[in-house]
């Protein structure tokens, strides 16, 4: 109910706004089916798996939507992968009006290449997009894009257990002023990239250095969102442990140095009760400060559906460094892994703390520890559609 004369004027001032924008041209939906598809004249030569260095290189062509305020979403084009264009004062350059997403597309068996559940990519990809003020998509359009996108350099997905495509769709905002403001241009794309094992060593545990001297993330902030801003403050602490021997710091928050993710990842611990021998599988809770990976969700749902309840826990809840410490100290740490897309699974061998190195468990003549290697296996048989789990797996070309 209006009580008041100034309510019912806010009232009359957006409705009036409203019917001003019905009347004006309609704000067009994000619409795969008319894409336009524009081919290189130059296709070039598939890498060997061996030439194939993370993210160095790129299919031949790419995707990109652009839009605006004013009209919605644009015309989707499919084209020859190559620079954009941009003004310098485009919003990104200055705001950081930037976010972005990475999936993987599997080759499976019957020919075919899938995406491991690019719906929740989509999803993040929305969450990220509202926090900074960019604009929503409908997720199934972006997904069937990447399908097409997919289908014309296929012959470039690469074949073979640890290989894939990885997609990049990427948010940024385009409007040229500088003014601090919710960009009213932005343009979506979609680059891909043949990749092996993100690691050059592969599949081989890393050494991490607890870091309380730099946080990755805070409560009230935007750790939990997929921004390029979240990520290049990140690099100098990673530079600086590597001075040290470290390869990724296991990033702690707060005074009870809590163990939130690891470099780029999410982080799981195994304890084992020394008393009752149960097991606990353990990763931060999703406070705001956690990234929402797909691989952590992943692996949460397989182990609670894989893992005897008798013999294990499945926990999402604050866990510290110090708690890490005494349990290795009393033999009850059992392993610890990193978990995202680009690696999938990470293991962990050794935790520099307080001028000590904590040890972490493998399995004898092996790089991980047994679940990580199992978890490794049940998301590769998924992936690579050896295993039909819901829809996780989805053909797109
Ligand atoms: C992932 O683990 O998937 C990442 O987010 C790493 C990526 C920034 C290269």
């Amino acid at each position: 109910m209006l009580r008041t004369a100034s309510q019912f004027k806010i009232a009359s001032r957006l409705f009036s706004s409203a019917a001003v924008r019905m009347t004006s041209s309609p704000v067009m939906p994000l619409d795969a089916s008319k894409v336009e598809i524009q081919t290189t004249k130059t296709p070039s030569k598939p890498k060997s798996n061996d030439e194939l260095v993370f993210g160095k290189t790129f299919t031949d062509h790419m995707l990109t939507v652009e839009w605006t305020q004013e009209s919605g979403w644009g015309t989707p084009q499919i084209k020859p992968y190559g620079n954009l264009s941009l003004d310098p004062s485009s919003a990104v350059f200055h705001y950081g009006f930037e976010l972005f997403e990475g999936l993987k597309a599997y080759r499976t068996p019957g020919d075919k290449v899938a995406l491991f559940r690019a719906d929740k990519n989509m999803e993040r990809l929305n969450k990220s997009a509202a926090r900074i003020c960019l604009p929503t998509v409908d997720g199934e359009e972006v997904i069937k894009l990447m399908g097409k996108l997919i289908e014309q350099d296929k012959y470039l997905v690469p074949e073979g257990q640890g290989y894939a495509l990885y997609l990049r769709p990427t948010m940024i905002g385009t409007t040229p002023a500088l003014g601090v403001t919710a960009p009213d241009k932005a343009l979506l794309f979609v680059i891909a990239s043949p990749v092996g094992p993100y690691y050059k060593t592969g599949f081989k545990a890393v050494k991490l250095e607890a870091t309380d001297y730099a946080t990755r993330a805070w409560p009230g902030g935007c750790g939990d969102k997929k921004l390029g801003a979240n990520y290049a403050p990140c690099v100098l602490p990673q530079r600086q442990a590597a001075e040290r021997g470290y390869q990724q710091n296991l990033w702690l928050f707060g005074p009870e140095k809590h163990i939130t993710e690891v470099g780029t990842m999410n982080a799981f611990f195994v304890f084992q009760d020394s008393k009752t021998g149960k097991k606990e599988l353990v990763t931060a809770p999703l406070d705001g400060t956690i990234l929402e990976g797909v691989t952590r969700d992943s692996i949460l749902s397989l182990a609670r559906e894989r893992l005897d309840p008798n013999e294990w826990t499945i926990s999402e809840r604050y866990f510290s460094i110090t708690e890490v410490a005494e349990k290795a100290a009393c033999g009850e740490l059992v392993e610890a892994f990193g978990a995202g897309t680009a690696a999938v699974v990470s293991p962990i061998k050794e935790i520099g703390w307080e001028g000590k190195d904590i040890n972490v468990p493998l399995q004898p003549g092996k790089q991980s520890g047994a679940l990580t290697e199992n978890v490794a296996k049940w998301i590769a048989n998924i992936q690579y559609g050896k295993e039909m789990h819901g829809n996780w797996s989805r053909p797109v070309a």
